[in-house]
C-alpha cells in the first residue's frame, strides 16, 4: 500500500472498527453526539467514572470534509468521524490547522480528477499543523513538531495520519497559513521550470492563470532567475497585483487573443510554456515556441465549466487534445512535457529536495505564498465557488478553527438571504412567464380585434358592392322605362 493510499483505507478500517467494537451495553457512553465538537466529547469522558471510562480509540472525535459524490458545490459535506485513527510504524499523527484548496479539487467534485479514489472519501492535498503522536520507527519528527503535508488525498480534516516521509519541518517563520498554501503550487512551479525548464537567464516565461496559486508561485520563481520575461494571462482586474508580483506583460486572455499580444513583443516567440489549460491552448502554447523551447503541459482546466460536469467542455477539450509527431518535434527543435505532481507521490525523494529548495528560497525571502482568503470547514462550498467563479488572486485555504457562534448565525443569515433570492428569482421567472403569457393573450385578442375589423370592412364593401350593383339595375330599370316612353310617344305622334 502507498502511503497516500492511508486517509482513505485508514477512513474505511475505522468505520469497520467501530462496528466490530460496538457493544450495545456500553453504546451510550461509547457514543458521542454526532454533531459535537472533539472538545465537547473529551469534557463528556472526563466527567464519567473512571471505571467506567471508554477507551480515548472509541471517545476520540475529529471533523473531516467528505466528498458525498460527484456534483455541485454541496457534495462536499462536513461530518464527525469516531474513533482514534490507527498509526503504524512510520506514520505520524497530525493536529491540522489549516488546508489548502487546489483547482484538482473542483475537478474532482466533477468526478475529473482520477487521483481521488470514488466517493466517500476526504479530498485536500495539503495541510500544515502539529504533530500530535509518532508511530514506531520514527525518529525524524517528535510530537509538537510543526509540519507541512503533502499527500494524494485525505487531508480535509482536524486529524491526519500520515507516512512520516509526507511532512516537512516548517521554518520557524512560516506561519500555518503560509504551510497550507506551500506544498503544491510551489512544488508544481519549481519542478516545471527547473527540472524540466532549465529557466536560465534572459529567457521567456508563458505563464497562463497567472493569478492563481501556481501562476503566482511560477512568477515568483521565475524572479530568482536575472532578467527573465514573464507572460502572464489574467482577467484584467488582476492584473495590478500579478506585476507588481513580477509579470513582464500581464494579458487579458479574455478581451484579447494571447497568441498576436506575445508575438507583438516577442515576434520570435519564447523558450518556456507552462499550460494548464489544455485543448486547443496546448496547439497555441506550442506554436509559440521558439526553437530549443518546451511546452509544459500540466493540466486540462479547460474542461471546467459551471457547478456541475459540462459534458460539451469536456468533450471539446478531448477533441483538441494536442498530439505530436516525432519528426516535427525534431525538425522544430522542440521539447514537450508533461508534469502531474498527483502521480509523483512515491517519488518521495525527489519531493523532498524541492521541497527543501522551496523552504530554503521562502527563509532568504525569496518566495512567499500570496493567500487569497481563507473560509472555515463549514463554509468550503464558498470556497470552491471562489475559486471556480474566478475571484481569487493567490491561494484559498481552509481553517480547521470551528466557526464562532456568531459567524455560524451570519453564515446562517447568509444562506436564508441566498435562499430568498433563489425564490425571488424564482418568483421573478414565474412572473416574466406570466407576464409574456398575458402579453401572448392581449395580443391574440388585439389580432381577433384586427380580424374582426378587417371582416367588417369587407362586409362593408361587399354590402357596398351590392348596393351599387341593386343602383345600377335600378338606374338601368328606369332608363328602359324612359326609353319605352320616348317609344310609346313617338308612335302615337
Ligand atoms: N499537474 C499538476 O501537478 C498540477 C498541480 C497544481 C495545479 N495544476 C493545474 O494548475 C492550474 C492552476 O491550479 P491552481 O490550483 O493554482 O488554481 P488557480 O490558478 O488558483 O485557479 C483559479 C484561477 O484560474 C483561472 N481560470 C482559468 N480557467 C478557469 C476555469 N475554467 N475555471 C475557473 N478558473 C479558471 C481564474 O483566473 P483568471 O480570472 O485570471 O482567469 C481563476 O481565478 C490548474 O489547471 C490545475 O489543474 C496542476
Amino acid at each position: 500500500m502507498s502511503g497516500e493510499d492511508a486517509p482513505a483505507q485508514q477512513q474505511n478500517a475505522e468505520e469497520q472498527k467501530n462496528q466490530e467494537t460496538k457493544k450495545p451495553a456500553e453504546e451510550p457512553k461509547a457514543e458521542t453526539k454526532p454533531d459535537s465538537p472533539p472538545d465537547s466529547a473529551a469534557t463528556e469522558a472526563a466527567a464519567t467514572p473512571a471505571a467506567e471510562k471508554a477507551p480515548e480509540e472509541e471517545t476520540f472525535t475529529y471533523r473531516s470534509l467528505v466528498l458525498t459524490g460527484y456534483g455541485g458545490y454541496d457534495k462536499v459535506k462536513l461530518q464527525v468521524k469516531k474513533g482514534k485513527p490507527a498509526l503504524k510504524a512510520g506514520e505520524v499523527m497530525v493536529r491540522v490547522k489549516v488546508c489548502g484548496l487546489n483547482f484538482a479539487d473542483l475537478l474532482a467534485r466533477q468526478g475529473l480528477y482520477d487521483r481521488l479514489p470514488s466517493p466517500p472519501v476526504t479530498p485536500g492535498m495539503e495541510c500544515s499543523g502539529i504533530i500530535e503522536a509518532v508511530g514506531e520507527e520514527v525518529t525524524d519528527r517528535k510530537v509538537g513538531d510543526r509540519v507541512l503535508v503533502l499527500n494524494r488525498c485525505g487531508l480535509w480534516q482536524e486529524v491526519v495520519v500520515v507516512p512520516t516521509t509526507h511532512t516537512f519541518i516548517m521554518p520557524a517563520a512560516m506561519s500555518f497559513e503560509e504551510a497550507a498554501a506551500l506544498p503544491v503550487n510551489y512544488i508544481t512551479a519549481y519542478m516545471m521550470l527547473f527540472d524540466f525548464g532549465h529557466l536560465r537567464p534572459n529567457q521567456s516565461v508563458l505563464i497562463h492563470m497567472a493569478a492563481g496559486g501556481v501562476g503566482i508561485a511560477a512568477t515568483q520563481m521565475c524572479r530568482t532567475v536575472a532578467d527573465v520575461t514573464v507572460f502572464g494571462t489574467a482577467s484584467a482586474s488582476k492584473h495590478e497585483v500579478i506585476t507588481e508580483g513580477g509579470v513582464t506583460h500581464a494579458i487579458d486572455y479574455r478581451t484579447k487573443d494571447y497568441v498576436e499580444e506575445v508575438r507583438k513583443i516577442s515576434p520570435k516567440g519564447l523558450d518556456i510554456v507552462l499550460d494548464p489549460l489544455g485543448g486547443s491552448d496546448t496547439h497555441k502554447g506550442y506554436n509559440l515556441l521558439k526553437p530549443m523551447g518546451k511546452l509544459i503541459s500540466y493540466g486540462a482546466a479547460n474542461m471546467l465549466s459551471g457547478q456541475k460536469k459540462n459534458l460539451i467542455a469536456v468533450a471539446k477539450t478531448w477533441y483538441h487534445q494536442f498530439s505530436v509527431h516525432s519528426l516535427s518535434l525534431i525538425q522544430g527543435n522542440r521539447s514537450v512535457c508533461g508534469f502531474h505532481l498527483g502521480y509523483l507521490d512515491t517519488e518521495t525523494e525527489l519531493i523532498a529536495q524541492a521541497m527543501d529548495t522551496i523552504l530554503g528560497l521562502y527563509c532568504r525571502g525569496k518566495v512567499k505564498p500570496r493567500i487569497d482568503s481563507t473560509f472555515h470547514l463549514e463554509q468550503v462550498g464558498d470556497a470552491m465557488r471562489k475559486m471556480q467563479e474566478r475571484n481569487n488572486i493567490g491561494k484559498i485555504i481552509l481553517t480547521t478553527e470551528p466557526m464562532k457562534e456568531e459567524e455560524k448565525k451570519e453564515e446562517a443569515k447568509k444562506e436564508e438571504k441566498k435562499d430568498d433570492k433563489k425564490k425571488d428569482d424564482k418568483k421573478k421567472d414565474d412572473k416574466k412567464k406570466e407576464e409574456k403569457k398575458d402579453g401572448k393573450k392581449e395580443e391574440k385578442k388585439e389580432e381577433k380585434k384586427e380580424e374582426k375589423k378587417e371582416e367588417k370592412k369587407e362586409e362593408k364593401k361587399e354590402e357596398k358592392k351590392e348596393e351599387k350593383k341593386e343602383e345600377k339595375k335600378e338606374e338601368k330599370k328606369e332608363e328602359k322605362k324612359e326609353e319605352k316612353k320616348e317609344e310609346v310617344k313617338k308612335a302615337e305622334n
